[in-house]
């Protein structure tokens, strides 16, 4: 098999992307909002493709010398095999490149993957905020999270 390759997404990508946050993470990413992503001036994408096949994206954004990853999603038959983080190293150093010199995040509690892939990749916690996300049950925390680059 191929292996999956990373290059900058573009407009003609949206549609791909949007049909892969639909079915691998949560659905409110409207087009225009991927849209904005792929036009490669603040917002950037990352997208993984193996021919054909998109398998995952990342999306990201930087003021001056701060960054924050802002999505990160892999198909879900090709998780669990170091594409979230070769999608999150190649972000990672893109921005240090461009010139940032912290990355910020921030992620469900209940989500364990992301997590994991964030502390793995160096993220520490830096603070919460109770009950930011809206869930199917209530609500739930925003763990914000950063690392230097
Ligand atoms: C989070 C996500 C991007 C991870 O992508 P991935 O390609 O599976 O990540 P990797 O294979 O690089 O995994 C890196 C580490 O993360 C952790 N991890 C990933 N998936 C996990 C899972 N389902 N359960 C527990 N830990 C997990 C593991 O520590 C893993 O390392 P290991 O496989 O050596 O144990 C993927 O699960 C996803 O698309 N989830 C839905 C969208 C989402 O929630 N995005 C995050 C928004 S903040």
């Amino acid at each position: 098999m191929l292996p999956a390759s990373i290059r900058a997404a573009g407009e003609e990508d949206v549609a791909a992307l949007f049909s892969l946050n639909l079915q691998a993470a949560d659905a409110t990413w409207s087009e225009q909002n991927l849209s904005r992503y792929c036009q490669g001036t603040r917002y950037r994408c990352l997208l993984a493709e193996r021919g054909q096949e998109t398998l995952g994206f990342i999306l990201y954004s930087q003021v001056c010398d701060e960054a924050s990853v802002d999505n990160i999603v892999v198909a879900r038959a090709a998780q669990r095999s170091g594409l979230g983080t070769a999608l999150l190293n190649e972000a990672l150093g893109a921005m240090a490149v461009a010139g940032a010199g912290r990355c910020l995040l921030e992620v469900r509690r209940s989500n364990t993957a992301a997590r994991k892939l964030y502390a793995r990749s160096g993220f520490t916690l830096d603070g919460v905020r109770a009950r930011y996300y809206a869930t199917a049950r209530g609500r739930e925390d925003a763990l914000l999270m950063s690392r230097r680059l």
